[in-house]
């Protein structure tokens, strides 16, 4: 049976729970992509989003390359991606890159550079939930590849890759994908990750 992109949504969404920021609990990473461009004010507004994210000392060393698709950049960035995420990928209207500055502009190593990417992605990715986009991040691409089609230089570290658009009907997937695409997110309970001295679980009445 092949659901609908809405039925699919529903299927991934977060139990909600009040208090708790809308797009933190409708986010998921989505395969399927509809054949929807992205404008640019939506673009800009995702931009803002991460253009505003904390960082440390105030460095800002994330830098993202943009391809949309039917362009160069686009097809550098799919033509990098391992084969597992080029099957899905390729429908999106919009692949990027991530990547860190990690030399700060003292000229000395930023140690926080690559927590500050990963906090401005989440900022990206939250901003286009808020959207009504979706976006998939993916580790799974060749930087060296990337790094020498663009040519990064050596102080940049590559990120995720990120797959962004409208969500689309899983029926443009393939079968695994498409079970992928069904299956309920699964999340570790508080108890597991928030301590109180650790590996002792915070008590939260
Ligand atoms: C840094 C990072 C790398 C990831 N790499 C891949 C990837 O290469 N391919 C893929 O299909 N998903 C990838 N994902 C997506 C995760 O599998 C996904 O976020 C996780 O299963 C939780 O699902 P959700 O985002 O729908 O909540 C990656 C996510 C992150 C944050």
């Amino acid at each position: 049976m092949t659901l609908s992109a809405g039925e699919a949504n529903q299927l991934k969404q977060a139990p909600a729970v009040e208090g708790v920021i809308p797009a933190a609990l409708h986010r998921w990473s989505p395969r399927a992509y509809a054949d929807k461009l992205v404008s640019d004010a939506d673009l800009k507004k995702i931009f803002e989003a991460v253009r505003w994210s904390a960082s440390s000392a105030n460095e800002q060393p994330w830098r993202y390359i943009v391809g949309r698709k039917g362009n160069e950049t686009y097809d550098k960035i799919f033509s990098s991606l391992f084969e597992g995420n080029q099957a899905w990928a390729g429908r999106a209207p919009v692949l990027m890159i991530g990547l860190a500055n990690t030399i700060n502009s003292k000229g000395s190593t930023n140690g926080a550079a690559v927590y500050d990417l990963g906090q401005s992605a989440a900022m990206l990715v939250l901003q286009a939930a808020d959207l009504g986009l979706a976006a998939h991040q993916m580790g799974g691409y060749d930087r060296d590849k990337a790094r020498q089609l663009f040519g990064i230089p050596a102080e940049y570290h590559l990120g995720a890759a990120i797959a962004l658009g409208h969500q689309g009907d899983p029926s443009l997937l393939n079968e695994r994908q498409q079970e992928q695409e069904i299956t309920p997110r699964k999340r570790k309970e508080l108890s597991e990750f928030v301590f109180d001295g650790w590996g002792e679980a915070l008590k939260l009445s």
